[in-house]
């Protein structure tokens, strides 16, 4: 991948769209080849540095979100930033910063159960960039979301892609890769085609 692009991953169930994913977003560790991000090769490296890069370069969205049930909104996003050393008081301030660009702000106080499905999922992408990931693994991200609010994250990772974020969606949407650059086909664990869409975006 080129730093920049938008890049969508699609495929049948079962296809190893998520295993791609998990492997490039360090949360796997590959039995055969490399994974190499900024020049390391990460399939190299031990658990702690796996863990950095995971905090430090990426950022991860799922489909069923993944947030904590018993947390609010806030206390979500302020989550990776623990591990990350930030201080309670500027975690609060950068969560709070987030879940503002998300459309958030009056609802940092809701626990998941009580947003809608993209408003949990606004909350989980504001939990993925609290570090400033160059690199965004979603998977499914729309899948469980209705049209609109499919649309509306869209948009966001649309928004964080020009200010510069890699992006790799996997979907099963092919109305979404009208907004990426290029699109991957997998079968049975390979990549079957690639297509590319629009080098101008
Ligand atoms: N932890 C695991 N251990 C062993 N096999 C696995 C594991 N996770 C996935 N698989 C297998 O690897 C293959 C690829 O799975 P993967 O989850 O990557 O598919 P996918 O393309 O994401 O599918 P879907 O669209 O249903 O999410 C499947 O055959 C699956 O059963
Ligand atoms: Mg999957």
């Amino acid at each position: 991948m080129k730093r920049g692009e938008f890049l969508a991953v699609v495929g049948p169930s079962g296809s190893g769209k998520s295993t791609l994913l998990n492997l490039l977003g360090a949360l796997d560790r590959p039995t055969k080849g490399k994974v190499i991000i900024d020049g390391i090769d990460i399939s190299r490296l031990n658990d702690n540095q796996l863990a950095e890069i995971r905090n430090r370069k990426i950022g991860f969205i799922f489909q069923t979100f993944n947030l904590i049930p018993y947390m609010n909104a806030l206390e979500n996003v302020m989550v990776p930033m623990i591990a990350a050393e930030i201080s309670p008081r500027d975690r609060r301030i950068k969560a709070m910063e987030l879940l503002s660009i998300m459309g958030l702000s009056q609802f940092f106080k809701n626990r998941p159960s009580e947003l809608s499905g993209g408003q949990q999922q606004r909350v989980a992408i504001a939990r993925a960039l609290t570090n400033n990931p160059k690199i965004i693994l979603a998977d499914e991200p729309t899948g469980n979301l209705d049209s609109k609010s499919a649309y509306d994250i869209m948009e966001v990772l649309r928004k964080l892609n020009n200010e510069g974020a890699t992006i790799i969606l996997v979907t099963h949407n092919l109305n979404l890769i009208n907004y990426c650059h290029r699109v991957l086909f997998m079968r049975d664990g390979i990549i079957e085609r690639e297509e590319i869409l629009n080098v101008e975006k």
